[in-house]
């Protein structure tokens, strides 16, 4: 069998070019061995049973706070004492930031490949964090990382490991970055953390698309995967988890970037820019929820005289089948020449939502810049859009209502008030 040492792809014969990562040269013989099976069951090992009854939850009893509330939130009150959790996002996001700002609260050991001790310092200096709980150090071979941790895991709460593309196990001759490093290092720091019960946070950088350089390999063997994500021209940055095995993955938490470092945000308007008093036509204000959160966001939609075979379709912020399910709902139902114009919609502030309940504001501020009429002053709109053209009533409403009520907005239009997509007719 031959086996590539870039991303481990398996071939019956040699190839000089890797057919799935493209690398060249990449292909290295191996030989199986023969598996030895005698006496099956005779000489097993004896294996632990345990009875659930009998033990006590770990995970409830060794969560430690990392005191920023937001990113407790996400991980369900903190970190579990052996946790391994990746934390990835497109470079300059903020991720080495967020990481060092737990040190106001918690004792770190910092291990970069990335940045020098004088840039971490001059960072943590800047954050005004305290210098005493953060040990440095700048090695990136991962069992030499493994020994260090082993040596100040007493003195500190958490590992910070910045970043997994750039840790290197000598052994595997590879160049770091490729799979095949990234994955047995993480393989080697997880089991490490597993043992000697030392949590661990690894960064992770991740393109543009969304795809690999590596961590889309990673997540099945953590624990924990963070994803920070935002707009960089916008100061706005979102934290999800992607995957929690101690926690919920549906709550975020919202940071601001600012030049102090990442301020945590409470404030569920933050993403609404005051409207003043004229209203405009083609934006509405929705009112979502993100895992127990009420927040209220704004989409801008604007509607443009296409001449092209098929017009443009040009959505931010929002799942891009989502609105073309929903166009097709205007189609059926409201009768719009849409097949005639270029549509393009955003989300201010350069959010990513997800939640169903946008989809009544979106048709609203569709309808709107079609009518060229503005939607109510200080409304809000909240419910799932279904195939027929109904309103249903979303997960949460009762949070939204009356979080919307509390922040003086005048109409709440939700499936109460709103049966049908025909209804908004009557708004404008
Ligand atoms: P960084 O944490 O280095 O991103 P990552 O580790 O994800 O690559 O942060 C990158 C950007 O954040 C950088 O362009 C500067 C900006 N920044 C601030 O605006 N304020 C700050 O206090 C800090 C530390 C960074
Ligand atoms: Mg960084």
């Amino acid at each position: 069998m031959f086996i590539c040492s870039n991303c481990g792809y398996g071939s019956q014969s040699w190839l000089g070019k890797c057919p799935q990562c493209g690398q060249w040269n990449t292909m290295k013989r191996v030989t199986e061995e023969k598996p030895k099976i005698k006496g099956i069951g005779r000489k097993a090992k004896k294996i632990t049973i345990t009875n659930l009854q009998k033990t006590s939850s770990s995970t409830k009893k060794n969560r430690q706070p990392t005191g920023l509330y937001e990113i407790d939130r996400v991980l369900g009150g903190g970190f579990i004492n052996d946790e391994v959790a990746l934390v990835s996002g497109e470079p300059g996001i903020g991720k080495s930031t967020l990481l060092l700002q737990l040190a106001k609260n918690i004792k770190l050991f910092y291990l970069s490949g990335e940045e020098s001790l004088d840039q971490i310092r001059n960072r943590a200096e800047r954050l005004k964090l305290p210098l005493k709980n953060i040990l440095f150090s700048s090695t990136i071979e991962t069992n030499t990382i493994i020994s260090a941790i082993d040596q100040v895991k007493n003195q500190i709460n958490l590992v910070i490991i910045d970043s997994i593309q750039t840790l290197t196990i000598k052994e595997l001759g590879s160049p770091s970055g490729t799979i095949s490093q990234i994955r047995e290092s993480t393989k080697r720091l997880v089991e490490y953390a597993k043992r000697a019960k030392v949590p661990i946070f690894i960064i992770g950088h991740i393109t543009k698309e969304g795809i690999v350089a590596g961590p889309k390999t990673l997540e099945h063997l953590v624990d924990c995967v963070l994803v920070f994500e935002g707009n960089k021209r916008s100061p706005f940055r979102i934290l999800r988890a992607k995957k929690n095995r101690f926690g919920p993955t549906d709550e975020i938490g919202i940071f601001t970037m600012k030049s102090t470092g990442l301020t945590e945000v409470i404030n569920p308007t933050i993403f609404i820019k005051d409207e003043g008093i004229k209203p405009v036509s083609g934006k509405a204000t929705v009112g979502i929820i993100e895992g127990k959160r009420p927040l209220f966001v704004q989409i801008e939609a604007l509607a443009v005289s296409s001449f092209l075979a098929m017009p443009r379709r040009v959505v931010k912020g929002m799942n891009y089948n989502k609105i073309l399910l929903l166009l097709a709902v205007m189609r059926k139902y409201l009768h719009l020449p849409l097949d005639k114009y270029d549509l393009y919609l955003n989300v201010v502030g350069g959010l990513k939502i997800t939640s169903p309940a946008a989809d009544l504001g979106i048709v609203a501020s569709l309808l709107s810049i079609f009518k060229n009429k503005p939607l109510p002053i200080k409304s809000v709109f909240s419910g799932e859009v279904g195939l027929l053209g109904e309103i249903r009533e979303i997960y949460g409403q009762e949070k939204i209502t009356k979080e919307a009520k509390r922040l003086g907005f005048k109409k709440i239009f939700t499936a109460k008030k709103i049966n049908r997509v025909n209804d908004l007719l009557s708004l404008l």
